[in-house]
């Protein structure tokens, strides 16, 4: 890949996964990686982690990089973009953001020009280069452009380009928040292991097995779909069977689907507020 200078602003969780993903999986120079946020803690961990260059002044950090990436709170970004306004000329710049619910248009008006801005959504597991990354973009991307940034985001997984902006949402309610959906549920589990008398260390084991072995088993009989592997784990009137009745009873999909709607309609409102 032909390397461009990246600045972060802002290094926080996504960032230090992204970072992760980007030098390790990628093999990214991390000379060429510039992470600008006030506070030196997170910021000097993540620079003594993967030996980048980290600063805290966004505007030094935007001039001497070719590619920035936005990723503040959704709260903070306007008055991030308003101050790093008309310092450089944005037309030579790549420009992403990660953050979610706040559309391309809005990005024009905090820099009050039109920018060659692309919404990326990738996900906590970036850290590991395993993510699922929706992109979008409203411009006409050059190739160059268009290889680079493919090339960047399948270092830290798999991508999915949207048509359509709405489906960023989509994108972040499947992958960018699910991954907190499964710790909640081995969190769930965890718990209950330690009421029946397992230690930390003990029932965190057991999850890890449970959930390694129950995807290893899924990918080695990829043609059969999950309902039907559940069905492998229950017989009629047993135990398993007792036991998915309450998920039943408790309208678990439907709880799941309105989580993820949760996510859906939550980034619409702030498309609407910021
Ligand atoms: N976490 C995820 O899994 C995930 C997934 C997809 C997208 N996103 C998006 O990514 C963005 C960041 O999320 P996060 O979870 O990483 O949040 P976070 O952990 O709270 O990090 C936010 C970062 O912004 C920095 N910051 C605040 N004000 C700043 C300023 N004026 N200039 C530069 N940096 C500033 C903070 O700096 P200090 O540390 O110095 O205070 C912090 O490092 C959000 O917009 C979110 O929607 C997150």
């Amino acid at each position: 890949m032909k390397y461009r200078k990246i600045a972060f602003i802002g290094s926080g969780n996504i960032v230090n996964a992204m970072v992760s993903g980007i030098v390790k999986y990628g093999k990214y120079k991390s000379s060429m990686i510039t992470i600008s946020s006030p506070n030196n803690c997170r910021r000097n961990k993540i620079v003594e982690n993967y030996n980048v260059i980290g600063i805290n002044d966004n505007n030094i950090a935007v001039k001497n990089s070719d590619v920035i990436i936005l990723a503040v709170k959704p709260q903070v970004m306007e008055y991030v973009c308003k101050s790093l306004r008309k310092i450089v000329d944005y037309r030579k710049k790549l420009i992403l953001t990660l953050a979610a619910g706040i559309t391309v248009n809005r990005y024009n008006e905090y820099f009050d020009d039109k920018i060659n801005l692309i919404r990326i959504m990738p996900s906590i597991l970036s850290f590991i280069g395993k993510g699922i990354i929706g992109i979008f973009t409203q411009n006409i991307i050059t190739e160059e452009n268009k290889i680079f940034i493919e090339k960047l985001m399948k270092s830290i997984g798999d991508i999915i380009w949207c048509k359509e902006e709405h489906e960023i949402n989509n994108i972040t309610a499947i992958s960018g928040s699910s991954p907190a959906y499964i710790f909640l549920f081995m969190e769930a589990i965890q718990q209950k292991a330690e009421e029946l008398g397992y230690n930390k260390k003990i029932s965190r084991k057991l999850i890890f097995n449970i959930f390694n072995s129950s995807l290893k088993f899924a990918s080695f009989q990829k043609d059969i779909c999950f309902s039907e592997l559940r069905k492998k784990v229950m017989s009629e009137g047993g135990v398993t069977e007792k036991a998915l009745n309450e998920f039943y009873n408790g309208s678990f999909k439907q709880i799941i689907g309105k989580i993820m709607q949760n996510v859906i309609d939550k980034s619409k409102e702030m498309e609407n507020k910021f």
